[in-house]
C-alpha cells in the first residue's frame, strides 16, 4: 500500500525516487508521482497508472537536482486519477508532500481552511494536511520545522509523510505515527522509505523511525525528535539483513513463481538453528525468556489478517492440540474492535509477514493494553509488529514481494510447530507425541522440494478450469484452513470466485451451487478420510467436477476424481504446509493463463497499512 521515497543527495534525486518507486511496485498501487526541489523551484509531475506512465510523463530538462520524493498512491479518499496523486502541494505552491495513511479529521481541516478563503483542488485528505501546512505557515509565520511539527500536532490519524519546502532547498521532513517509515544513511546522502527496498541498492544502513517521530535531513546531517516533546531522540543505526537478488526475479517470469519454489529453502531457514533432532529439543530465542508466563496463560488468542489469518486458524489447532489449552484465531480487525476477555492471564499472537497490517498492529496494541502478553510472528525484521511485541519469532522467509502470500504462509504454518513443540516439552508432554512432529521438520524442507518438482502437474488443471467463474474448495479438521487459503489464492490472482469450507458445512449451502459446471477441490489427508469421502460422493452425485489434492494413494480417490495431486504424507500438524504448494500452483497457472497480472493484482495492496 502507498509508497514513499525521498532522496537528498548528490545523486540524480529523480533517477534515485524512480528507481525507488519501481522497487515499491510490489506493494500495490494505482497512480504515482515525483516533486523534486532545484533553484529553489518546485517541479511536480504525476500520473494515474503506472511508474512506467509516470517516466513517460516526465520532459527531458526537468526535475533535476539532488532533492525530492516520490509516491505510488492506492486510493483511499477519492478516485485513482491524476489529480488525486500525490504529492499534493498547498495553494502558495512552497509545501509538496507525499503521504501513507489517514488523515481522520480532514473534513474538519478543510472547513477551518475554507473559513479562511483556502479551497481544496483534490478529493484527498492528504492535500487537506499540505494546505494545512501552508495556512499555518503563512498565519503563524513559522519557520519550515515548527509548521510541519505544529500542523501534525493537529492531525488525528494515521501518517507516513515526507515534505519538501521551496523556501529550503536543502532539507526534508520526514515523520511517522502508524504508517511506517525509515530512513537510509549513506555517504553524504539521506534517503527515505516506506520500506527498505528503494535502500537496499545504495546502503545498507538503516533507521526505523518510531511513532510520533520527526527526522529533519539536510545535506550533512540528520535529526530526529519526538512530536510530543520536541525532545532529540537518539537512534539506533541497524543494518539490513538481505541481499538485493532476494527482492529482484532472478530469471522467474513472476515473483510468486520464485516465491512459491523457494519454500524448500525458506522452510529450512526457519528451521535453522533452531530444531535438534537427535534429542528432539526445539530452540526459539525470541520467547525463551517468557516461555513461563506463556505456559500459565489460560487462554491463547491469535489474530492476523488475509492469509496470515489462515496460518493463525491451523496454528490455533496446533497450539491446541499440543498444548491442551484454549487457542483461538480470530480477524485482527474483528479482535481489535470485539469486547474481548482478554486480560493478563492471556497471550496475544499476532503473525504478520510485512509486520505492518494495521489491524493487526492495532490488535497488539488493545491486547498490551488488556494486560496481555504478546508474541509477534513475523517476516519483516524491525517491522512495527516486530518492534511492538514483547517476544516473537521471525519467519526468515526473505523478502515476500508477490502480492499473494506464498512462502511466508508455510513459514508460518512451521514456526508454529515450532512454538507448539517447544511449549508442549516445556509443559512436559510425553515425546511419543512430539517426537514423529520433529522428525517430519527435519524432512521437511526435503518433501516441499518433491512437491515443487512435480508443481506441472498442476498445469491441466488450469487449462481445464481456466474459464469457469466459481470454485469451491474443501477440507477438514487442519485441511479445511488450507481450503481457505486456495480459495483465498485463486480469487487473489485470477479473479475467479472461490470459496472455502470445511468439507461437512457444504450441505448446509454450497451444496445448492454445484452442478455439472462447478470445480470442487478437496484437500483429503488420513484424518477424517472417511467422512470427506462421504462429502466427495455428494459432488459426485450432483455432477461437480472433482479435483483431489492428497496425502493418501488409493484407487478409491483415483476412480472418485478428475484429477488428482498426490504429496507426502507427513504429521498432522504439518500437513498443511504440502498441501498448501499444488493450491499456490494451481492458482498461479490459472492466472497466467488467463492474462491477469500476477504480482499485482488489481485492487490489492501487499502491506495493508490503513484499516
Ligand atoms: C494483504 C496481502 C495479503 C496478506 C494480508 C496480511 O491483504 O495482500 O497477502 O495476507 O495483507 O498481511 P500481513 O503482512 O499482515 O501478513
Amino acid at each position: 500500500m502507498c509508497g514513499i521515497v525521498g532522496y537528498l543527495g548528490n545523486k540524480s534525486a529523480k533517477d534515485v525516487v524512480i528507481k525507488g518507486l519501481k522497487r515499491l511496485e510490489y506493494r500495490g498501487y494505482d497512480s504515482a508521482g515525483i516533486s523534486t526541489l532545484q533553484n529553489n523551484k518546485l517541479e511536480i509531475t504525476k500520473t494515474q497508472g503506472k511508474v512506467s506512465d509516470l517516466i513517460a510523463e516526465i520532459s527531458t530538462g526537468t526535475h533535476t537536482g539532488g532533492l525530492g520524493i516520490g509516491h505510488t498512491r492506492w486510493a483511499t479518499h477519492g478516485i485513482p486519477d491524476n489529480k488525486n496523486a500525490h504529492p499534493h502541494s498547498d495553494n502558495s505552491g512552497k509545501f509538496t508532500l507525499v503521504h501513507n495513511g489517514i488523515i481522520e479529521n480532514y473534513q474538519s481541516l478543510k472547513q477551518l481552511l475554507s473559513d479562511n478563503g483556502i479551497t481544496c483542488k483534490t478529493d484527498t485528505d492528504t492535500e487537506v494536511l499540505v494546505q494545512f501546512m501552508g495556512y499555518l505557515h503563512q498565519k503563524e509565520k513559522l519557520d519550515f520545522i515548527d509548521t510541519v511539527r505544529l500542523a501534525l500536532n493537529q492531525v488525528v490519524g494515521a501518517y507516513g509523510i515526507v515534505v519538501l519546502c521551496e523556501d529550503y532547498p536543502d532539507m526534508l521532513i520526514a515523520a511517522r505515527l502508524g504508517s511506517p517509515l525509515l530512513l537510509g544513511i549513506g555517504k553524504d546522502e539521506f534517503f527515505v522509505a516506506s520500506d527498505s527496498s528503494p535502500i537496499i541498492e545504495y546502503t545498507r544502513n538503516i533507521i526505523f523511525l518510531d511513532e510520533g517521530e520527526l527526522a529533519v535531513i539536510t545535506q550533512d546531517q540528520y535529526e530526529v525528535r519526538n512530536l510530543s516533546g520536541n525532545e532529540i531522540v537518539t537512534k539506533e543505526i541497524e543494518e539490513i539483513e538481505y541481499n538485493l537478488d532476494e527482492i529482484e526475479k532472478g530469471g522467474y517470469d513472476h515473483f510468486m513463481l520464485k516465491e512459491i519454489n523457494e519454500q524448500a529453502y525458506t522452510i529450512s531457514e526457519a528451521l535453522r538453528g533452531r530444531v535438534n533432532s537427535e534429542e528432539s529439543t526445539v530452540t526459539l530465542g525470541g520467547i525463551y525468556d517468557w516461555i513461563q508466563q506463556i505456559l500459565d496463560a489460560k487462554h491463547i488468542y491469535i489474530t492476523a489478517c488475509g492469509t496470515s489469518w489462515h496460518a493463525s486458524l491451523i496454528g490455533s489447532y496446533i497450539l491446541e492440540e499440543l498444548l491442551n489449552i484454549p487457542v483461538k484465531a480470530e480477524y485482527a480487525s474483528e479482535f481489535r474492535y470485539r469486547e474481548t476477555a482478554v486480560n493478563s492471564d492471556s497471550v496475544v499472537i499476532c503473525v504478520s509477514q510485512s509486520g505492518e497490517t494495521a489491524d493487526t498492529l492495532a490488535a497488539i496494541r488493545k491486547a498490551r493494553e488488556q494486560g496481555a502478553l504478546t508474541l509477534g510472528i513475523v517476516n519483516v525484521v524491525g517491522s512495527s509488529i516486530a518492534r511492538e511485541t514483547h517476544c516473537g519469532v521471525y519467519i526468515h522467509a526473505g523478502p515476500e514481494i508477490g502480492v499473494a502470500s506464498t512462502k511466508a504462509f508455510t513459514g508460518q504454518v512451521t514456526i508454529f510447530n515450532l512454538i507448539g513443540i517447544l511449549l508442549a516439552q516445556k509443559k512436559g508432554c510425553n515425546l511419543e507425541k512430539i517426537k514423529p512432529i520433529i522428525d517430519d521438520l527435519d524432512a521437511l524442507p526435503g518433501l516441499v522440494q518433491s512437491v515443487l518438482d512435480q508443481g506441472n502437474e498442476v498445469f491441466p488443471i488450469a487449462e481445464d478450469f481456466m474459464d469457469v467463474e466459481n470454485f469451491l474448495y474443501l477440507g477438514r479438521g487442519y485441511q479445511f484452513p488450507v481450503a481457505l487459503e486456495g480459495a483465498l489464492k485463486l480469487k487473489e490472482i485470477s479473479y475467479i470466485h472461490a470459496e472455502g469450507y470445511p468439507a461437512a458445512e457444504m450441505k448446509h449451502g454450497p451444496i445448492a451451487l454445484i452442478d455439472d459446471d462447478m470445480p470442487v477441490v478437496f484437500v483429503v489427508t488420513a484424518r477424517g478420510y472417511n467422512k470427506i469421502v462421504s462429502n466427495i460422493q455428494e459432488v459426485r452425485a450432483r455432477g461437480g467436477k472433482i479435483i483431489i489434492i492428497t496425502s493418501e494413494e488409493n484407487a478409491e480417490l483415483q476412480e472418485y476424481s478428475d484429477h488428482i495431486i498426490q504429496v507426502p504424507d507427513v504429521s498432522h500438524c504439518l500437513q498443511a504446509v504440502l498441501t498448501t504448494i499444488p493450491l499456490q500452483m494451481l492458482a498461479y497457472h490459472m492466472a497466467v493463463l488467463k492474462g491477469c497480472d500476477v504480482d499485482m493484482p488489481r485492487n490489492l495492496a501487499k502491506s495493508v497499512t490503513v484499516e
